[in-house]
Formats: structure tokens, C-alpha cells, sequence
């Protein structure tokens, strides 16, 4: 906020009602020119024109998970720390938790779960000894369960993508990024920059897609001798690749290594 002194505005989007709070505490000094609100992404064109943020010069997404949520036991995301199988970025939602997924959904839907929002290759092992075991109310229990069935592969725990699975299906995100992204470009000003910082392969690819397609006049297949689609494009790209957190960066905070940031303007 220091950089966009003294009158630019900011306008700040979590599901989760503590990541709000404790944005109001850090952003304090900035308060007159800050305003946060408890909402989803898929939400962001109506909150920014009913909280006069249109159009805007920036909007940068900052996905996924955040440390706070990870370290907080009673959240469930983490499979180190023993809490409820909750993993709702939105806690004052009744909706889904991880509890209901694993105890609730057929074998199969499990797998497809696993298989899709994990991109485990286990997903079969993994689901069968799940259903085998529940119920399951615990991030340890189902940790052990997991642990049970799959191998350690090198560093990476072997409920790792079980986890992500749950909490990207719990959350619904990349219906909610899918969303999003169209809104956020209706947003921006011309010259106003998009930026995306995505933590796994899912989210950067569906990010890479849409913003390739926004980024063309023509988005007819390849086949089609004469264009046909009355597409124009909106964006151009300023990222070809993804940029990625140097060796310094990731030595000062670990959890930013799979991070990849792409980022498109405004045409
Ligand atoms: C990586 S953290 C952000 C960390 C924050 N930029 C910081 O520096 O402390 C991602 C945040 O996005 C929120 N989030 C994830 N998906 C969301 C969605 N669809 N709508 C709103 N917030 C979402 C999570 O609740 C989490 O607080």
C-alpha cells in the first residue's frame, strides 16, 4: 500500500473470515484507503461495482492455501498436524467438509476425485484402503490409512496429493478460478494487468489456457480454412512462461517453491 500512496485504492477478496481479520490488523495504517471483503472469487465483478472498484488497474490472485490456515489445527488442511477433517477456507459455510467426502462417496467417486484434483496415480490403492477404513474424522487417521497403502516417493509425504485432492474438491476451486478470470478481465482497465500466482499444476494450467485464449483474435480450430469465431483478443500476454521463485526466495520461505506466477495486461 506504501507504493500506491497517497490515494490508491485496494480491494481485497478471501473465503476465509480470519484471513479478513487479519488483513485488517496488517493493513491498519491504510485503513481509509483498503477495503476487505469476507466473499468468494467467483463473486468478484459484484463485490468490485457494488464497492466502487471499477474499473481497475490491477487484480492479482494469490491462490490457493495460506500458512496461517495450514498451521491452525482445527482448519484440517495439514496431515502433520492431528485436527478435524474439515479443510474449508470458508468455515461459516455449511457445506462439504473432507469428513464428508472420504466417509460419503462411493469407491469410485473417490478415485475420480483423487485421480482429477490430485493427479495421483494411486488413486485406486489410496481409495480402497480409505473405504476399508472409514470412518475416518481425523487428518492423522487418514494420514496413517494413506501411509499404509503408498510407498514414500523421496521428500514428498504420501498424503500429499490425497490432501490437495480433498481440500480442491471441498472448496470447489477451480470452478471458482474458472470463474473468476473472465470477471477479473471485464475489471481491468485498458493497460490494467492481471497476475496469477498458482501452487500446482491444475490451477497453472487452467490459468496458461485461458489466458493464451484471451490473448488471440481468433480462436477457431485449426482445421477451419477462414475464421469463423468473432473472437477479440482482450489480453496480451506479458509472462510466456511462468515465472518462478529464485533459489533465494524459495531458501527464505520453502512452501513458495511450486509457485508460478503468470501475468497478462489489459489490451
Ligand atoms: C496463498 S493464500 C494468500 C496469502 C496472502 N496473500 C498473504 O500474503 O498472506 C490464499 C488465500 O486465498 C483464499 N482463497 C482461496 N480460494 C479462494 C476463493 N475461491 N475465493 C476467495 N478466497 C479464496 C484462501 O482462503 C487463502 O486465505
Amino acid at each position: 500500500m506504501a507504493a500506491s500512496s497517497p490515494d490508491g485504492r485496494l480491494l481485497g477478496l478471501d473465503r476465509d473470515t480470519a484471513a479478513i481479520e487479519t488483513a485488517h490488523v496488517q493493513l491498519a495504517l491504510y485503513s481509509e484507503r483498503v477495503t476487505l471483503v469476507h466473499s468468494s472469487f467467483n463473486r468478484l465483478a459484484e463485490v468490485a461495482q457494488s464497492h466502487g472498484y471499477v474499473p481497475a488497474d490491477g487484480i492479482l490472485f494469490d491462490l490457493g492455501l495460506s500458512s496461517l490456515q495450514l498451521a491452525d489445527p482445527t482448519r484440517g488442511f495439514a496431515f502433520t498436524i492431528d485436527g478435524p477433517l474439515d479443510m474449508r477456507f470458508d468455515s461459516t459455510a455449511d457445506g462439504l467438509t473432507a469428513a464428508t467426502l472420504v466417509n460419503e462417496l462411493s469407491l469410485q467417486e473417490l478415485m475420480d476425485t483423487l485421480y482429477q484434483f490430485g493427479e495421483e496415480v494411486q488413486a485406486r490403492r489410496i481409495a480402497e484402503a480409505i473405504v476399508d477404513a472409514r470412518p475416518l474424522y481425523t487428518t492423522k487417521e487418514l494420514a496413517s490409512v494413506i501411509e499404509r497403502v503408498v510407498r514414500r516417493r523421496g521428500r514428498i509425504h504420501p498424503a500429499t496429493r490425497t490432501f490437495q485432492a480433498l481440500r480442491i474438491a471441498v472448496n470447489d476451486e477451480l470452478s471458482m478460478l474458472t470463474a473468476a478470470l473472465p470477471q477479473a478481465v471485464g475489471l481491468l482497465s485498458p493497460g490494467g494487468r492481471l497476475a496469477v500466482i498458482g501452487f500446482h499444476s491444475l490451477e497453472d494450467r487452467l490459468v496458461k489456457r485461458f489466458l493464451r485464449r484471451e490473448s488471440r483474435d481468433c480462436i477457431c480450430p485449426p482445421e477451419v480454412p477462414a475464421c469463423l469465431c468473432d473472437h477479440r483478443a482482450t489480453l496480451r500476454l506479458i509472462t510466456r512462461k511462468p515465472i518462478r521463485p529464485t533459489a533465494d526466495e524459495i531458501a527464505t520461505n520453502p512452501r513458495a517453491r511450486s509457485a508460478r506466477l503468470r501475468v497478462a495486461e489489459r489490451v
